[in-house]
Protein backbone atom coordinates (compact mmCIF):
# COMPACT_ATOMS: atom_id res chain seq x y z
CA UNK A 1 0.00 0.00 0.00
CA UNK A 2 0.62 3.78 -0.72
CA UNK A 3 0.30 5.71 2.34
CA UNK A 4 -0.07 9.21 3.00
CA UNK A 5 0.18 10.91 6.75
CA UNK A 6 -0.51 14.83 7.23
CA UNK A 7 1.01 16.39 10.26
CA UNK A 8 3.57 13.48 10.32
CA UNK A 9 6.41 15.95 12.52
CA UNK A 10 3.73 16.25 15.08
CA UNK A 11 3.37 13.93 18.55
CA UNK A 12 0.99 11.19 17.22
CA UNK A 13 2.75 11.57 13.49
CA UNK A 14 5.93 10.67 15.40
CA UNK A 15 4.74 7.65 17.04
CA UNK A 16 3.50 5.97 13.96
CA UNK A 17 6.21 6.66 11.41
CA UNK A 18 8.19 5.04 13.72
CA UNK A 19 6.27 1.67 14.91
CA UNK A 20 4.92 1.71 11.30
CA UNK A 21 8.27 2.34 9.88
CA UNK A 22 9.10 -0.70 6.82
CA UNK A 23 4.83 -1.55 6.60
CA UNK A 24 3.81 0.51 3.47
CA UNK A 25 5.71 0.11 0.23
CA UNK A 26 5.65 4.19 0.65
CA UNK A 27 5.02 6.04 3.59
CA UNK A 28 4.91 9.53 2.17
CA UNK A 29 5.14 12.25 4.85
CA UNK A 30 3.76 15.96 4.78
CA UNK A 31 4.13 18.70 7.39
CA UNK A 32 4.75 22.37 6.98
CA UNK A 33 7.71 21.92 9.18
CA UNK A 34 10.89 19.88 8.78
CA UNK A 35 10.29 16.03 9.63
CA UNK A 36 13.25 14.37 10.94
CA UNK A 37 15.44 12.03 9.44
CA UNK A 38 13.51 9.52 7.37
CA UNK A 39 12.45 5.98 8.30
CA UNK A 40 12.00 3.10 5.17
CA UNK A 41 10.08 3.92 2.45
CA UNK A 42 9.47 7.69 3.49
CA UNK A 43 9.31 10.36 1.19
CA UNK A 44 9.18 13.71 3.20
CA UNK A 45 6.62 16.75 1.27
CA UNK A 46 7.17 19.86 2.60
CA UNK A 47 3.40 21.78 2.32
CA UNK A 48 1.04 23.30 4.32
CA UNK A 49 -3.04 22.46 4.14
CA UNK A 50 -3.60 25.74 2.52
CA UNK A 51 -1.66 24.69 -0.84
CA UNK A 52 -4.61 22.14 -1.76
CA UNK A 53 -2.31 22.09 -5.15
CA UNK A 54 0.91 20.79 -3.08
CA UNK A 55 -1.64 18.29 -1.17
CA UNK A 56 -3.10 16.86 -4.53
CA UNK A 57 0.32 16.14 -5.75
CA UNK A 58 1.12 14.66 -2.82
CA UNK A 59 -1.53 12.24 -2.98
CA UNK A 60 -0.60 11.16 -6.02
CA UNK A 61 -0.66 6.72 -6.46
CA UNK A 62 -1.85 7.25 -2.97
CA UNK A 63 -4.58 4.33 -1.86
CA UNK A 64 -4.63 6.01 2.07
CA UNK A 65 -4.41 9.30 3.56
CA UNK A 66 -3.85 9.64 7.47
CA UNK A 67 -4.88 12.90 7.95
CA UNK A 68 -3.13 13.87 11.42
CA UNK A 69 -2.36 17.69 10.56
CA UNK A 70 -4.00 20.86 11.92
CA UNK A 71 -4.30 22.67 15.17
CA UNK A 72 -4.11 19.81 17.91
CA UNK A 73 -5.71 21.67 21.15
CA UNK A 74 -7.99 24.69 21.99
CA UNK A 75 -5.00 27.47 22.00
CA UNK A 76 -5.64 29.80 24.85
CA UNK A 77 -6.70 32.63 22.85
CA UNK A 78 -8.21 33.58 19.30
CA UNK A 79 -8.68 30.42 19.13
CA UNK A 80 -10.84 30.76 16.28
CA UNK A 81 -9.04 32.13 12.67
CA UNK A 82 -6.32 29.32 13.18
CA UNK A 83 -8.99 26.64 13.90
CA UNK A 84 -11.32 27.91 11.32
CA UNK A 85 -7.97 28.24 8.92
CA UNK A 86 -6.02 24.82 9.84
CA UNK A 87 -8.70 22.26 10.98
CA UNK A 88 -12.08 23.22 8.43
CA UNK A 89 -10.47 25.06 5.32
CA UNK A 90 -7.42 22.39 6.00
CA UNK A 91 -9.33 19.81 6.29
CA UNK A 92 -12.08 20.46 3.02
CA UNK A 93 -8.46 21.08 1.11
CA UNK A 94 -7.25 17.43 1.80
CA UNK A 95 -10.89 15.64 1.40
CA UNK A 96 -10.97 17.65 -1.50
CA UNK A 97 -7.32 16.66 -2.83
CA UNK A 98 -8.21 13.22 -2.12
CA UNK A 99 -11.11 12.77 -4.47
CA UNK A 100 -8.85 14.50 -7.05
CA UNK A 101 -6.41 12.59 -6.89
CA UNK A 102 -8.30 9.31 -6.58
CA UNK A 103 -7.30 8.16 -3.05
CA UNK A 104 -9.22 5.36 -1.82
CA UNK A 105 -9.58 6.09 2.10
CA UNK A 106 -9.35 8.50 4.04
CA UNK A 107 -8.54 7.93 8.03
CA UNK A 108 -9.52 11.54 9.83
CA UNK A 109 -7.97 12.49 13.34
CA UNK A 110 -11.11 14.09 14.98
CA UNK A 111 -11.38 14.31 18.76
CA UNK A 112 -13.79 13.37 21.66
CA UNK A 113 -14.00 17.43 21.97
CA UNK A 114 -16.90 16.82 19.07
CA UNK A 115 -18.88 15.35 22.04
CA UNK A 116 -17.06 17.03 24.93
CA UNK A 117 -20.50 18.35 26.20
CA UNK A 118 -22.16 14.75 27.05
CA UNK A 119 -22.12 14.20 30.20
CA UNK A 120 -19.90 11.25 31.68
CA UNK A 121 -22.81 9.69 32.71
CA UNK A 122 -23.83 8.55 29.58
CA UNK A 123 -21.53 5.94 27.70
CA UNK A 124 -21.37 7.38 23.97
CA UNK A 125 -21.28 5.43 20.41
CA UNK A 126 -20.03 6.59 17.22
CA UNK A 127 -23.87 7.33 17.23
CA UNK A 128 -23.56 10.11 19.58
CA UNK A 129 -24.92 13.79 18.38
CA UNK A 130 -22.42 16.53 18.34
CA UNK A 131 -21.54 18.68 21.27
CA UNK A 132 -18.57 20.31 20.59
CA UNK A 133 -16.72 21.79 23.85
CA UNK A 134 -14.74 24.36 21.98
CA UNK A 135 -14.05 25.99 18.62
CA UNK A 136 -11.67 23.08 18.48
CA UNK A 137 -14.26 20.63 19.34
CA UNK A 138 -16.77 22.36 16.47
CA UNK A 139 -13.28 22.28 13.78
CA UNK A 140 -13.85 18.58 14.33
CA UNK A 141 -17.41 18.20 13.83
CA UNK A 142 -16.41 20.29 10.95
CA UNK A 143 -14.13 17.36 9.64
CA UNK A 144 -15.77 13.98 10.62
CA UNK A 145 -19.10 16.31 8.54
CA UNK A 146 -16.38 16.53 5.49
CA UNK A 147 -15.27 13.28 5.77
CA UNK A 148 -19.27 11.92 5.48
CA UNK A 149 -20.13 14.31 2.54
CA UNK A 150 -16.91 13.00 0.54
CA UNK A 151 -18.23 9.15 1.59
CA UNK A 152 -21.66 9.72 0.60
CA UNK A 153 -21.35 11.92 -2.02
CA UNK A 154 -17.72 10.78 -4.07
CA UNK A 155 -17.90 7.39 -2.55
CA UNK A 156 -14.44 8.05 -0.74
CA UNK A 157 -14.25 5.49 2.27
CA UNK A 158 -13.70 7.42 5.29
CA UNK A 159 -13.25 7.19 9.36
CA UNK A 160 -12.90 9.11 11.60
CA UNK A 161 -10.90 9.01 14.64
CA UNK A 162 -12.57 10.50 17.86
CA UNK A 163 -9.07 9.85 19.59
CA UNK A 164 -8.28 10.14 23.86
CA UNK A 165 -5.99 11.82 25.29
CA UNK A 166 -2.67 10.19 23.18
CA UNK A 167 -0.05 10.05 26.07
CA UNK A 168 3.05 8.04 27.24
CA UNK A 169 0.37 7.17 30.25
CA UNK A 170 -2.16 8.66 31.65
CA UNK A 171 -2.06 11.70 34.31
CA UNK A 172 -5.29 12.96 35.62
CA UNK A 173 -8.67 10.78 36.78
CA UNK A 174 -10.84 11.61 33.34
CA UNK A 175 -7.34 9.85 31.71
CA UNK A 176 -8.27 6.82 33.15
CA UNK A 177 -11.39 6.55 30.98
CA UNK A 178 -10.12 8.40 27.72
CA UNK A 179 -6.58 7.20 27.83
CA UNK A 180 -5.10 6.02 24.46
CA UNK A 181 -1.88 4.19 24.57
CA UNK A 182 1.09 5.55 22.08
CA UNK A 183 1.20 1.27 20.64
CA UNK A 184 -2.90 1.43 20.49
CA UNK A 185 -2.79 4.38 18.60
CA UNK A 186 -0.68 3.07 16.16
CA UNK A 187 -2.56 -0.21 15.86
CA UNK A 188 -5.91 1.55 15.40
CA UNK A 189 -4.42 3.87 12.65
CA UNK A 190 -3.04 0.53 11.06
CA UNK A 191 -6.34 -1.26 11.48
CA UNK A 192 -8.15 2.04 10.10
CA UNK A 193 -6.14 2.12 7.14
CA UNK A 194 -5.69 -1.62 5.96
CA UNK A 195 -9.68 -2.19 7.08
CA UNK A 196 -10.98 -3.58 4.12
CA UNK A 197 -13.91 -2.13 2.12
CA UNK A 198 -16.06 0.25 4.43
CA UNK A 199 -18.33 3.51 3.67
CA UNK A 200 -18.10 5.72 6.87
CA UNK A 201 -16.88 4.66 10.36
CA UNK A 202 -16.56 6.76 13.42
CA UNK A 203 -14.03 4.63 16.17
CA UNK A 204 -13.06 6.41 19.39
CA UNK A 205 -8.90 6.62 19.89
CA UNK A 206 -8.73 4.46 23.38
CA UNK A 207 -7.28 1.90 25.37
CA UNK A 208 -9.13 -1.27 26.66
CA UNK A 209 -9.60 1.02 29.54
CA UNK A 210 -11.34 -0.52 32.39
CA UNK A 211 -13.38 2.94 33.33
CA UNK A 212 -14.49 3.78 29.33
CA UNK A 213 -16.89 5.66 28.78
CA UNK A 214 -17.22 5.23 25.12
CA UNK A 215 -18.30 2.09 23.63
CA UNK A 216 -15.87 1.29 20.98
CA UNK A 217 -17.83 -1.32 18.58
CA UNK A 218 -17.03 0.20 15.60
CA UNK A 219 -13.55 0.06 16.36
CA UNK A 220 -13.58 -3.73 16.81
CA UNK A 221 -15.34 -3.99 13.42
CA UNK A 222 -11.91 -2.35 12.04
CA UNK A 223 -9.67 -5.06 13.54
CA UNK A 224 -8.68 -3.31 16.91
CA UNK A 225 -7.93 -5.44 20.02
CA UNK A 226 -6.62 -2.70 22.53
CA UNK A 227 -3.61 -4.21 25.17
CA UNK A 228 -3.51 -1.29 27.17
CA UNK A 229 -5.21 0.09 30.46
CA UNK A 230 -5.03 2.98 32.24
CA UNK A 231 -6.39 1.12 35.42
CA UNK A 232 -2.22 -0.22 35.62
CA UNK A 233 -1.90 3.85 36.53
CA UNK A 234 -4.75 4.17 38.63
CA UNK A 235 -3.57 3.20 41.99
CA UNK A 236 -0.39 5.42 41.71
CA UNK A 237 -2.46 8.72 40.11
CA UNK A 238 -5.23 8.24 42.76
CA UNK A 239 -2.37 8.38 45.91
CA UNK A 240 -1.73 11.90 44.40
CA UNK A 241 -5.43 12.69 44.25
CA UNK A 242 -5.92 13.26 41.04
CA UNK A 243 -7.61 16.82 41.16
CA UNK A 244 -9.97 17.55 38.66
CA UNK A 245 -11.38 20.82 38.06
CA UNK A 246 -15.10 21.30 39.34
CA UNK A 247 -16.91 22.28 36.38
CA UNK A 248 -15.14 19.53 34.50
CA UNK A 249 -16.25 16.50 36.05
CA UNK A 250 -19.69 16.13 34.26
CA UNK A 251 -18.65 16.38 30.82
CA UNK A 252 -16.63 14.18 28.75
CA UNK A 253 -14.83 16.96 27.31
CA UNK A 254 -12.82 17.65 31.07
CA UNK A 255 -11.57 21.20 31.52
CA UNK A 256 -12.84 21.74 27.98
CA UNK A 257 -15.72 22.44 29.30
CA UNK A 258 -14.50 24.41 32.44
CA UNK A 259 -12.99 27.26 30.99
CA UNK A 260 -13.59 30.64 29.40
CA UNK A 261 -16.85 30.69 30.90
CA UNK A 262 -16.81 34.35 31.34
CA UNK A 263 -20.11 35.67 32.79
CA UNK A 264 -22.04 32.87 31.52
CA UNK A 265 -21.62 29.71 33.62
CA UNK A 266 -21.71 26.31 32.26
CA UNK A 267 -24.84 25.29 30.31
CA UNK A 268 -26.63 22.57 31.45
CA UNK A 269 -29.13 20.55 30.28
N1 LIG B 1 -2.68 14.16 20.93
C1 LIG B 1 -3.90 13.93 21.38
O1 LIG B 1 -4.13 13.58 22.56
C2 LIG B 1 -5.08 14.10 20.44
C3 LIG B 1 -6.38 13.92 20.93
C4 LIG B 1 -7.47 14.07 20.07
C5 LIG B 1 -7.25 14.38 18.73
N2 LIG B 1 -5.97 14.58 18.28
C6 LIG B 1 -5.80 14.97 16.88
O2 LIG B 1 -4.79 14.15 16.28
C7 LIG B 1 -4.02 14.93 15.35
C8 LIG B 1 -2.53 14.82 15.67
O3 LIG B 1 -2.32 15.22 17.01
P1 LIG B 1 -0.84 15.45 17.57
O4 LIG B 1 -0.93 15.33 19.04
O5 LIG B 1 0.13 14.64 16.81
O6 LIG B 1 -0.66 17.00 17.19
P2 LIG B 1 0.70 17.83 17.00
O7 LIG B 1 0.39 19.25 17.29
O8 LIG B 1 1.82 17.18 17.75
O9 LIG B 1 0.98 17.65 15.44
C9 LIG B 1 0.23 18.33 14.47
C10 LIG B 1 1.13 18.53 13.26
O10 LIG B 1 0.36 19.21 12.26
C11 LIG B 1 1.23 20.14 11.62
N3 LIG B 1 0.40 21.21 11.07
C12 LIG B 1 -0.36 22.11 11.76
N4 LIG B 1 -0.94 22.97 10.91
C13 LIG B 1 -0.54 22.62 9.66
C14 LIG B 1 -0.78 23.14 8.37
N5 LIG B 1 -1.57 24.23 8.20
N6 LIG B 1 -0.22 22.54 7.32
C15 LIG B 1 0.59 21.45 7.48
N7 LIG B 1 0.88 20.91 8.68
C16 LIG B 1 0.33 21.50 9.75
C17 LIG B 1 2.14 20.64 12.72
O11 LIG B 1 3.36 21.18 12.18
C18 LIG B 1 2.37 19.38 13.54
O12 LIG B 1 3.54 18.69 13.15
C19 LIG B 1 -4.58 16.35 15.43
O13 LIG B 1 -5.49 16.56 14.37
C20 LIG B 1 -5.30 16.39 16.75
O14 LIG B 1 -6.36 17.33 16.75
C21 LIG B 1 -4.88 14.45 19.10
Amino acid sequence: MHVLITGAAGGIGRVARRQLAGRYAVLRVLDRVELGPLGPGEEAVIADLADIAALEQAMAGIDCVVHLAGVAAEPESNAWPQVLAANIAGTHNVFEAARRAGVRRVVFASSHHAVGYHRRSQILTGAAVPRPDSYYGVSKVAGEALGRLYADKFGLSVVSLRIGVFRPRPLDIRHLSVWVSPRDMTELLRCSIEAPQLHYVVAYGMSANTRAIWDNREASVLGYRPVDNAEDYAAELLADGAPELEGAKPFHGGWYCAWDLGDHGLFID
